[in-house]
């Protein structure tokens, strides 16, 4: 069991919300309840088991396989994601009772276009958020329809991976497809749509369309007429925290849960770490080193920074958040050690790094294996190592490859600062963040302390977060946050070190503009 904090269960029927509950759960109180949270990865599925006292007493990974049909295309099937939840649920609840199951809730990756036919039968393979093939749809939109006018209205401009420019490519490039559309939703919503025949989504994640009027919080009309979709084709709008329903009957003997189970609508991936690491008030800041990089601002008002190169989005309580998205961060590290280096055991090869070296490495690594989101909204820019001499070893380009990926999460926090936010720390989480010399890294390479939250798994533990809170375990999210979220570890940067970095990041910096037209060129 794993602790995280005690939670402030209540107890009895008063604060039981009236529906969908089994008489045990009256008999017994909340803080006897399971929450699960689930968390829609890009390369699997977390999913995580907390009791009503706030303890995590299991978690589950199954993985999925995701097909680059051409270079930057990125797609993955539904029906894998409903599978390996259903199979990843099971091993979850191995030895639980099962009626004690409480809420349901999810974190997902964000922006995947997911389309079903007027039987609710998928249509085609979901495109996902790092998915570069919309190159000319988001350039008419940011040109043509122009950035003034998204802003306006959604309060964000075009970036390829969002779900408004994949159905103007749908449109043009698939119009047999496109016409058979009833449904368009998210990746978790498809999930919480087979636990209960709801569509549903909720405002973090809907903010990633490119369709929602994130100030607000309703669809804009204006963006469904440019994409030539109805409103009737989306999901309903809720709060992260709202039950969208129970499970259905068919969906309760698939999973082996009663059918009184509370399903939450859930949160944005990055949504719901931000509960799961406490960054729901003003000034908060968390990094997520995941399959992407993320760094994500909490703000109690919705704001725009002024060239939109951060993405201005609802949080999963009822305010927002400014988030920069590096499309490759652990996942480049990932496809170094695996793909080329054929190396699954990262720890042993970071081992071989000698430190006194951080700060001084030669090789510099452009870490931009799918194109780049934020803040260079560049399909076309490409990875790259540079400065290899003969001497170089293959611990310089690994030390290279993590190093390149914290310079371009310091882009991402320069662009906040440029807009007079000032950010001393951040929390840390997502799979990087295990690694003690990338912490290392990136607390100097930001030039900021870093705080582990006790736990790492962010989505997952957010979106269980959100289930308790749901099923009124917690007052609200902020209550819930209060209770559960602790720090276990602050890694502080090192002046010397920083200034080191410093040096090395100016370096850096001149590297993607010198290469912008030849990473074009090379497209064509
Ligand atoms: C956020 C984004 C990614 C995905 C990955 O805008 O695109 O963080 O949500 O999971």
């Amino acid at each position: 069991m794993i602790g995280i904090g005690r939670a402030r269960a209540r107890t009895g029927n008063a604060v039981f919300p009236t529906g969908c509950h089994s008489l045990v759960k009256f008999q017994r109180g909340l803080e006897s309840m399971y929450y699960i949270g689930i968390d829609l990865g890009t390369s699997a599925v977390k999913l995580l088991l907390m009791d009503g006292e706030g303890n995590i007493r299991n978690m589950v990974s199954r993985e999925y396989p995701i097909s680059f049909p051409h270079p930057t295309w990125a797609e993955q099937e539904p029906e894998d994601w409903w599978t390996q939840t259903k199979e990843g649920l099971d091993d979850l609840l191995s030895g639980i009772d099962r009626k004690l199951v409480a809420g349901i809730s999810f974190g997902g990756q964000m922006h995947g276009l997911v389309i079903l036919d007027q039987e609710d039968a998928v249509i085609r393979p979901a495109i996902l958020w790092n998915d570069s093939r919309t190159a000319e749809e988001t350039d008419y939109l940011n040109e043509k329809i122009g950035r003034d006018f998204l802003s306006r209205h959604t309060g964000n401009i075009a970036f390829t991976g969002f779900t408004a420019p994949k159905i103007l490519w749908l449109k043009a490039h698939e119009p047999g497809h496109f016409a058979r559309i009833r449904k368009i939703m998210l990746p978790k919503d498809y999930l919480a749509y087979r636990m209960t025949g709801v569509y549903a989504t909720d405002f973090s994640d809907a903010s990633g369309t490119l369709l929602l009027d994130v100030q607000g919080r309703t669809w804009s009309k204006e963006m469904l007429a440019i994409c030539g979709v109805t409103e009737d084709m989306l999901p309903g709008l809720y709060r992260s925290c709202d039950c969208i329903g129970s499970l259905t009957a068919q969906a309760a003997e698939e999973l082996g849960l009663p059918c009184e189970v509370k399903v939450a609508a859930g949160a944005g991936d990055n949504a719901a770490a931000a509960v799961a690491t406490g960054t729901v008030a003003e000034g908060g800041c968390n990094l997520s080193i995941g399959t992407s990089g993320t760094l994500l601002i909490a703000s109690d008002h919705f704001r725009v920074d002024a060239d939109n190169a951060l993405h201005s989005f609802c949080d999963a309580g009822d305010k927002y958040h400014l988030m920069g998205c590096m499309l490759s961060a652990a996942s480049c590290n990932q496809w170094w050690m695996e793909k080329i280096l054929s190396e699954r055991d990262y720890a042993r090869a970071q081992s071989r790094i000698d430190e006194r070296g951080l700060g001084r490495n030669q090789v510099f690594f452009l870490p931009y294996l799918m194109g780049e989101r934020s803040p260079l909204n560049d399909p076309y820019a490409r990875a790259c190592f540079l400065g290899m001499t003969m001497d170089t070893g293959r611990e310089e380009l690994t030390q290279a490859v993590m190093e390149g990926v914290a310079f371009a999460c310091r882009d991402m926090l320069e662009v906040a600062r440029g807009q007079g936010i000032v950010i001393n720390r951040s929390r840390l989480v997502g799979g990087g963040a295990r690694s003690s010399l990338w912490q290392k890294i990136l607390a100097n390479v930001l030039g900021i302390e870093l705080e582990l939250p006790e736990t790492e798994e962010g989505p997952s533990l957010g979106a269980a977060i959100l289930a308790a809170v749901a099923c009124g375990a917690y007052a609200d999210l902020n209550e819930a946050v209060r209770a559960l979220v602790r720090v276990k570890k602050t890694i502080a940067p090192d002046p010397v070190l920083t200034q080191r970095y410093q040096e090395r990041y100016e370096k850096f910096s001149k590297l993607y503009p010198a290469l912008r037209e030849v990473f074009r060129a090379l497209a064509e």
